[in-house]
């Protein structure tokens, strides 16, 4: 009996305050975490708020501030065409790199006609590697290039590796990677030289994932996130603006193959809605979707391990294409 009571005792006068301490150590920890998650939940609603809202409230002067002409690869359709016009909206002369000459000098007449800014065309096909550099540096030789918008890309529907031919391996290296610095090399020195220029890359929300079935496409996307940062760190205090544009669904020709992502819709923006929403965000975000329900998106992906976004991209996939046997 006596042994029980002294037991008892040696509990609540030893055990029990170190019990509460221990309580009281994972409280602290508890509010700690709960204090850090609802600090960064503010902060990226602020960030979010400021780059996606507040910078839509002020007029832009794009030419005063980066020069007089932008160059836009991949500027015939889709994204690309989209920027060329809402730079030329802000008054800047455009140079359209693109495939096809048709459709370049329709650009290039509907951009005259609606903004009446000068333009230049430059055909050139992504695709064939080194070749096509030196023509486009002879095109941007004289003129004053203040923004490069690295937008060319392409994308083959989703398929396993063993399915993915050697030309499109070529065409991924050459159109979504080389491309990148190729065209960075061709304007940094003129812009270096005059303490200022805008250089914007167009990734993809998938750089933050290997998506199987997407294998190159999404590593090429991170090529160019990756590539973007590193350029930033080494120009971003020389005057040049470098930006990466991480966007989600946008209704063009790259995604058409899936009418489910291709149709516009709160999460799939047009592309001139999108580029209008973009080129409003320069110098408010080194790196942003560019659109504001791309950054939602983003946001609640990024609430779940890599993993497991994956593999939810993966059965959606499969699921796909067993529904298309
Ligand atoms: N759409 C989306 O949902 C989405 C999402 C995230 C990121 N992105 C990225 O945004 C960028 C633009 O994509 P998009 O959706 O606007 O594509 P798009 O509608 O297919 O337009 C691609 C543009 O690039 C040109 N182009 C394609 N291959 C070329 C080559 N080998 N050489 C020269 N020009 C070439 C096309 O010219 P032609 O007219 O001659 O074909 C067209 O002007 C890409 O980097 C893509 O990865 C798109």
């Amino acid at each position: 009996m006596a042994v029980a009571v002294d037991s008892a005792k040696y509990l609540i006068d030893e055990i029990l305050p170190i019990l509460k301490r221990i309580e009281e150590a994972f409280a602290l920890v508890g509010i700690c975490y709960a204090g850090s998650v609802t600090v960064s939940f503010l902060w990226k609603v602020t960030k979010g708020v400021r780059v996606h809202f507040w910078s839509k409230l002020w007029k832009k002067d794009l030419v005063g501030k980066y020069g007089k002409w932008a160059v836009v690869t991949g500027s015939t359709d889709g994204i690309g065409k989209g920027y060329a016009k809402e730079l030329a909206k802000h008054g800047m002369n455009i140079v359209l790199v693109s495939r096809s000459i048709g459709k370049l000098e329709r650009a290039a007449e509907e951009i005259v006609a609606e903004f009446g800014v000068e333009t230049d065309i430059v055909q050139a096909d992504f695709s064939l590697g080194r070749q096509v550099y030196d023509d486009i540096a002879r095109h941007l030789k004289d003129k004053e290039i203040g923004i490069l918008v690295n937008n060319v890309g392409t994308m083959v529907t989703p398929r396993l590796f063993d399915k993915v031919t050697e030309n499109d391996i070529w065409t991924y290296v050459n159109v979504n990677v080389a491309s990148v610095p190729a065209m960075t090399k061709l304007v940094l020195p003129g812009m270096l030289e005059r303490k200022k220029g805008a250089i914007i890359n167009i990734s993809s929300e998938v750089a933050y994932f290997s998506l199987p079935y997407l294998q190159l496409y999404s590593a090429t996307k991170s090529f160019v996130s990756s590539f973007t940062r590193a350029i930033d760190t080494e120009y971003g205090s020389s005057g040049i603006t470098v930006q990466c544009i991480e966007p989600a669904g946008v209704s063009t020709n790259l995604n058409a193959f899936d009418e489910r992502i291709h149709r516009p819709g709160f999460f799939t923006a047009t592309p001139d809605h999108f580029a209008t929403s973009a080129v409003a965000t320069l110098g408010y975000a080194k790196s942003t979707t560019g659109y504001w329900t791309h950054g939602l998106q983003l946001s609640f992906l990024q609430l779940f391990p890599e993993w497991f976004i994956v593999m939810c991209f993966r059965y959606m996939v499969e699921f796909n294409q067993k529904k298309l046997k």
